[in-house]
């Protein structure tokens, strides 16, 4: 760590979250002395950085923290000997979103930000700008950790992970936490007193125990979710109830995005019914979203509004703060990861990305090994695996023939005929973001 005191940089510090940082940095002062927060982001967002950074200033100046708030569109200046660079961008701004949410859903297909098709896209679009922030970070502070909360996290942190210059690499997602805090709520317990035992992938996370105060509580758990009206889920996703038997049978509690999976039919219904009535989930985003800018814009606004609670990414600050403040402390406490497995999933290759608990210390995070995962979800975590891998490649190679590879290979795809299809209609739409992919 500098002795100048902690810098952190944030790219897509315009971001309509950054009050969720900013306050999350501001509750842990005392632990986390952060004397440089760094708002970059590019001229496209230059007003969002604005109005969300002198939020970011009240907030600071009414809470009596030294933290300095510096905005920026220069992002090697905000990275020059940061101690900690947060990535939460989304190229293409919530355009692109709608896009890949709309294409695949005209052609009858789940259109969703992480997953089958648009996460694909998404996946695209982003990687190759985290290639050249890890680039550039191995050249302006070598030593820093790079924290990316930019979706789909988990394939963008595999990308980093194989293809990256820099492998001081965490990727981080609010639904571990999410899941616990209502994990507890359901048990009518404070958070503090559960423990869930977590494997998989991001947004395909399995908890595969749970304890209250040291004791597995997974059955009672599995029997409350099987009550319509208790279901786990996050903004962003219908909660439509699990069936009771499938969740016994299983014995692992599901992560609300599996309903992509285990609920194709069901979930694509919704979505179908939404996206005719023209609001699909970046629909709903950009209205919230306007909606927070104006609040924003309020100079007697000093704190972070409720209103961002709305939004899916809900106490991502939580995760991310809680990681940066135990790796500055060497805390070594349990914190859920993206993170190279090592071998801690045995299944997975070592060089993979997986979401998993870690021991979070001063050197980074230590993945803890939970061996083979349970037949039943092992096929589906693989393939999910080998559908990450191919569309990291394509985004690194712009091949074309990658990416359809990529596209046929997901299971929300159900044939190769579409798969092309939708493949060259989005390459078409995003082709200002991505113009090296060759089509043939
Ligand atoms: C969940 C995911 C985040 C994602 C968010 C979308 O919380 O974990 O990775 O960004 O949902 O929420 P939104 O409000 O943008 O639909
Ligand atoms: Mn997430």
């Amino acid at each position: 760590m500098s002795n100048q005191g902690i810098k952190i940089a944030t790219i897509g510090g315009g971001s309509s979250y950054t009050p969720e940082l900013v306050e999350g940095f501001i509750k842990r002062y005392d632990e986390l002395p952060i004397k440089e927060l760094w708002l970059v982001d590019i001229e496209e967002g230059q007003e969002k950085l604005n109005i969300v950074g002198n939020l970011a200033r009240r907030m600071v100046e009414k809470a009596g923290v030294p933290m300095e708030i510096h905005l920026t569109l220069d992002r090697k200046a905000a990275l020059k000997d940061a101690d900690f660079v947060t990535t939460q961008m989304r190229v293409g701004l919530l355009d692109a979103r709608m896009k890949d949410e709309r294409i695949p859903l005209q052609h009858g297909i789940i259109g969703q930000e992480t997953n089958g098709a648009g996460g694909l896209f998404k996946g695209l679009r982003t990687i190759p700008v985290l290639l050249e922030i890890a680039e550039e970070m191995q050249e302006l502070c070598p030593h820093a950790w790079l924290i990316n909360f930019t979706n789909p996290a988990g394939m963008v942190t595999e990308a980093l992970l194989r293809y990256g210059a820099h492998d001081k690499v965490i990727g981080v997602c609010n639904l571990p936490v999410n899941m616990r805090m209502t994990i507890a709520k359901l048990l009518n317990v404070e958070t503090e007193r559960v423990y869930i035992e977590f494997a998989g992938l991001n947004h395909l996370l399995y908890g595969i125990d749970v304890y209250l105060d040291g004791k597995s509580v997974l059955d009672e758990v599995l029997t409350i979710m099987g009550d319509p009206e208790k279901q786990i889920s996050m903004q962003n996703i219908a909660p439509l109830p699990w069936d009771p038997s499938f969740l016994q049978s299983l014995r692992l509690i599901p992560c609300p995005y599996h309903r992509y999976y285990y609920k194709t039919k069901e979930i694509l219904e919704e979505e179908l019914v939404s996206f005719k009535k023209s609001s699909t989930r970046a629909e709903v985003v950009k209205r919230l979203e306007g909606e927070l800018f104006e609040l924003y814009k309020d100079p007697n606004l000093n704190i972070k509004p409720p209103q961002l609670e709305k939004r899916g990414g809900a106490y991502y600050s939580d995760a991310a703060c809680n990681l940066i403040a135990s790796i500055y402390n060497d805390k070594r406490d349990i914190q859920t990861l993206n993170v190279k497995n090592n071998g801690a999933i045995s299944d997975l290759p070592n060089e993979s990305a997986v979401e998993i608990n870690c021991i979070v210390t001063k050197n980074g995070p230590i993945p803890l090994a939970v061996g083979e995962l349970p037949t039943s979800v092992n096929g589906l975590v693989q393939q999910i695996k080998s559908f990450e891998r191919v569309a990291a490649e394509a985004a690194v190679t712009r091949s074309y023939d990658k990416a359809l590879l990529a596209m046929t290979i997901n299971p929300l795809v159900p044939s190769d005929k579409l798969a092309k299809v939708v493949l060259d209609e989005l390459l078409e739409a995003h082709k200002e973001y991505l113009p090296l992919f060759l089509k043939k």
